[in-house]
């Protein structure tokens, strides 16, 4: 097992901006795995089957290869919102789970985000970090993006999907969104992204330092 980093976080947080920017850091692999369920909803829309088609959603988890799909098919605040409707479903949670552990499994190691990447996917993360930040700057966050690809959405009607999509996140009875025990909490409320990924390496260095890995 090489040096895995988690990150988990809630929608918007700017975990997968500083994944990336950790993962370019550090020169390892990263998975965004909201993709992956990104994906799986891509699959039944296009099917036009339902996104709690349980059996469909598990069949399309188990079918599914990220390399054929195209991700600026995945982005986008729709989909992210019908990933966190087929994320529900525990088949498609376990179809997926091996997959991610192998990407984790890859020498010199790899950094990994999503929701339960602490918690189910990498208990034995050598890092840990929850990333979040408040409601209302999240809400800020996905607003500016949104408005910068020509959408225009209410701040408001941004600011509850937010916080419908917090609901459905934390309250799932499979892998739901939670801080691992030993996740160092990581609040970007006041941070901008080189704030954050400054605080984030000298985490990864105080475990380095610890361990002498990677
Ligand atoms: O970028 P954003 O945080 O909006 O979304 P994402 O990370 O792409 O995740 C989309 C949805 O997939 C989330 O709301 C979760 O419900 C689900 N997800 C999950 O259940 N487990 C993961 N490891 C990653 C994402």
């Amino acid at each position: 097992m090489g040096f895995v980093i988690a990150v988990d976080g809630p929608a918007a947080s700017g975990k997968g901006t500083l994944s990336k920017r950790i993962a370019a850091h550090y020169g390892l692999a990263h998975l965004d795995t909201g993709l992956l369920y990104r994906a799986v909803a891509r699959l039944l829309l296009d099917k036009s089957r339902a996104l709690d088609d349980e059996q469909a959603a598990a069949a399309a988890a188990y079918a599914l290869n990220l390399a054929y799909m195209d991700e600026s098919r995945l982005r986008g605040a729709e989909m992210g919102e019908a990933a966190s409707r087929v994320s529900v479903i525990p088949a498609v949670r376990a179809a997926l789970l091996d997959r991610q552990r192998d990407f984790a499994a890859q020498e010199p190691g790899a950094v990994l985000d999503g929701r339960d990447i602490g918690t189910v996917v990498c208990p034995e993360a050598a890092v840990k970090l929850f990333v979040t930040a408040s409601p209302e700057e999240r809400a800020r966050r996905r607003h500016r993006e949104l408005v910068d690809r020509g959408d225009a959405p209410p701040y408001e009607s941004v600011l509850a999907d937010i916080r419908a999509r917090d609901a459905r996140d934390t309250g799932r009875a499979s892998a739901p969104l939670r801080q691992a025990q030993d996740a160092i909490l990581l609040d970007t409320t006041e941070l901008d992204i080189d704030a954050a990924l400054a605080r984030a390496i000298a985490v990864v260095e105080e475990v380095r330092g610890a361990s002498s890995l990677p």
